[in-house]
This record gives C-alpha cells, sequence and structure tokens, in this order.
C-alpha cells in the first residue's frame, strides 16, 4: 500500500491514546514485577455490578427476544422511543428541562459521539477546548485535519473555571464535572460561554457524562438550565459512570430543534452509519429511571463518593493538596514542584504499585497535577491511600 494515501493528520497525534499508554506502563511493570499487587485507581472504570433493576429488565427484554412475537431485529437508528421518553423524563424533566424525544438520540457511548460529532463541521473551523480535559476532543479534532485549535486554560488561579477565548471560535468543547479536575462549572461560567456562543454564532458540545455525581442540587447538572442554551449547545450524557455501563454500552446525545439542520445532519450521520444500540441495552437503560433503578444507582454512587472523600481526606491529611472528587469521581492532586506527571507514576507504581493518571494527558495545563478515581473498591482504595502515605513521602 503507498502511504500517500494515509491520512496524514495521524502523525499530528501522540503516538498513543492516553490509558493505552498507561496500560503499557501497567503491563510492563506486571511483566517485570511478577506477583505485583498492583491498585488500580487511573482509567475511570467502573467496578460495582449493574443495578439489580438494570438485571432484571435484561433479563425479560432477553425472554422477549426468545419468541417470534417479542424478537427484534434492526432498531430505530436514533434509540427506542420507550428510552428516548424515559431519559427526557427520567433525567432532564427533574432539572426543569423539558425535551422532546425527538431531539435525543441513543447511541453506544459518549466517546464515540463526541468524538464522531466533529464530523458535522468544517475543517477550518475554530476550535475551544479547555485545557486540562479529556483527550478524545482534542485528539479527534486532529485526526480530522483541524489545526485552528485554542486552548482554554484552567488552573487553580481561575478556579479551574476554562477562560473564555479571546478571540472567535466556531465549536466550544466544555466538560462538567470535569474530566479530570473533578470541578464543576458555574452558573456564571456557563451562562457566559452560552452569551458568548450566542454572540459568536458558535457551537458548544457539552459534555456532562458525569452529572450523576453532583452532590448539590443547586450547581447546573444540564447546559439546559442556561437561558439561551437550546439554541447553541449540544449535551453529551452517559450511561457508562451513572449506571455502570463501561461494558454494556450506552449514551445519549442531545439535539435541540433549535438546531435544526445540525439535528437533521446527526440524524443522517447515524443513520447512516449506526446501527443503533441493541433492545436489550437499551430496556436496561430505561430500568435506571425506573424507581427501583433510580435508588440502586443513587446507592453504588454513593458508595464512589465515598471512596472520594477518603480518597480527599487522606491526601489532605498527609499534606497534599487536591481538589475535585466532592461533585465528581475525580481526585485532582498537586504534585510537589519539580516532578513531571508522568516521573511521578512511575515512581507512585515503584513505591506503592498504585495507578493514577498523569495530568500532563489531559493537555499541558494538567502537568503538575495527578488524577485518583474514586470508582475502586473501597478496600482497595484504602490501602492504595495506607500505602501512599506511609511510603511516598
Ligand atoms: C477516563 O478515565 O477518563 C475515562 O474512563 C475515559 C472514558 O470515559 O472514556
Amino acid at each position: 500500500m503507498k502511504t500517500g494515501i494515509l491520512n496524514r493528520y495521524y502523525a499530528d497525534l501522540p503516538e498513543s491514546y492516553l490509558f493505552s499508554t498507561i496500560a503499557r506502563k501497567i503491563d510492563s511493570y506486571r511483566q517485570s514485577h511478577p506477583g505485583a499487587d498492583i491498585i488500580r485507581l487511573g482509567i475511570g472504570d467502573v467496578t460495582r455490578p449493574l443495578a439489580p433493576a438494570v438485571i432484571a429488565a435484561m433479563h425479560r427484554a432477553t425472554e422477549e427476544m426468545a419468541d417470534v412475537a417479542g424478537f427484534r431485529g434492526y432498531g430505530p437508528e436514533q434509540g427506542y422511543e420507550f428510552l428516548r421518553e424515559a431519559v427526557a423524563r427520567g433525567e432532564f424533566a427533574p432539572r426543569g428541562v423539558d425535551l422532546a424525544a425527538d431531539e435525543i438520540f441513543i447511541s453506544d457511548g459518549s466517546k464515540c459521539d463526541v468524538a464522531n460529532f466533529q464530523e458535522l463541521f468544517d475543517r477550518k473551523c475554530r476550535v475551544a477546548i479547555p485545557d486540562p480535559v479529556y483527550p478524545v476532543y482534542l485528539d479527534s479534532n486532529i485526526m480530522a485535519g483541524r489545526k485552528n485549535i485554542v486552548f482554554m486554560p484552567a488552573h487553580a488561579g481561575n478556579g479551574f473555571q476554562p477562560e473564555i477565548p479571546k478571540h472567535s471560535v466556531d465549536l466550544i468543547y466544555l466538560c462538567s464535572p470535569n474530566n479530570p479536575t473533578g470541578t464543576v462549572l458555574t452558573r456564571e461560567t456557563l451562562t457566559a460561554f452560552v452569551d458568548y456562543a450566542l454572540r459568536h454564532g458558535a457551537l458548544i458540545l457539552f459534555d456532562a457524562a458525569y452529572a450523576a455525581y453532583i452532590q448539590d442540587d443547586s450547581l447546573v447538572h444540564s447546559i439546559y438550565e442556561i437561558p439561551g442554551a437550546r439554541a447553541c449547545a449540544v449535551e453529551f450524557r452517559s450511561f457508562s459512570k451513572t449506571a455502570g455501563f463501561t461494558g454494556v454500552r450506552c449514551a445519549v446525545t442531545v439535539v435541540p430543534h433549535e438546531l435544526a439542520e445540525l439535528r437533521r445532519m446527526w440524524l443522517r450521520r447515524q443513520t447512516t452509519k449506526f446501527n443503533g444500540v441493541n433492545y436489550i441495552v437499551q430496556r436496561a437503560a430505561e430500568a435506571v429511571y425506573s424507581p427501583e433503578g433510580r435508588e440502586q444507582i443513587r446507592a453504588t454512587i454513593a458508595g464512589y463518593m465515598a471512596n472520594a472523600a477518603a480518597i480527599r481526606r487522606g491526601l489532605t491529611e498527609g499534606g497534599w493538596t487536591v481538589c475535585g472528587g466532592e461533585h465528581a469521581p475525580y481526585i485532582w492532586w498537586e504534585l510537589p514542584e519539580q516532578e513531571t506527571s508522568f516521573a511521578f507514576f512511575d515512581r507512585l507504581l515503584e513505591t506503592c504499585e498504585v495507578v493514577g493518571t498523569p495530568g500532563s494527558g489531559f493537555g499541558s495545563c494538567g502537568e503538575g497535577y495527578f488524577r485518583l478515581t474514586a470508582f475502586g473498591e473501597p478496600d482497595s482504595t484504602r490501602r492504595a491511600l495506607e500505602r501512599i502515605r506511609t511510603r511516598l513521602k
């Protein structure tokens, strides 16, 4: 094959995806230290089993598929109406956000949606991306050949609220609660971004994959709680972290009626490139909004948030500075100066056999920080903290 036919923009990417790099480092440590007792607080992957209400719905749906009357083949690419309505009622209406079922698209993951959505835009678009943030926004735009990218720094000095671009941009990614800093964007910040987007004709791509972790009802959960957002924002939600679906795969993308052309294009894209999420999974996702489902999921999230509180407490008592972990499953740990976050990753693995994620993997403003997740088992989380407190200093 001629190399000239390859997408040359891939050459502009970091050599490997952040979490693949981390996985490789862990594998190589394991090989050189057989029997190592590694505690993983790196990738944000859930550890608690699916809720009983979700499992029961999966069983029922599987049974339905076992006979001719209940069997289903291809489903609607946009998702079954029962789930889209359940999402509108269960996820958005309680926040005072009124969505129609046809504004909601069901998919097999927010990562894919957030990475694919940029396909709808011109390659010359100017893109604003928070720094630090989930690396998929940047990498997917690089793959598409976009060069005009500006970063919105978020640091302790601005309370981890990304700075509004000084010049006009077309696409703005926001993530709240933020991955990796765990910070929730304030109503003022979001209002300023919505005003900016309306003034500049820009679009906000709002990733709310961790909204279920917000503990304070007065904080903004959905961008549509901000007046004007329906005319300038798309929102991504996920069942992965909300209900333990990282391996099951189901997510939601909202494109409001006010963005009619964009909605038509996303539908065109999905109907062409995607055949929908399977029926069993969509019934399982619907069960998340049943009274039992809600209660069971609330308890699981409370367990993860107890881990987050333990990590925050352990590190703070050890004399370190942290943020996040109050409305998000991520704790953002400020490292002592003069050590890079990748060097710290190696030191933490070697001295404590604990894995986290180097802050610089989320952008240059993440240098000097380290992310720990609260998704571990409580006992491993406690043991990780004990090792950090006793072996690290
Ligand atoms: C993370 O650790 O940042 C997440 O697990 C990545 C993801 O959700 O794809």
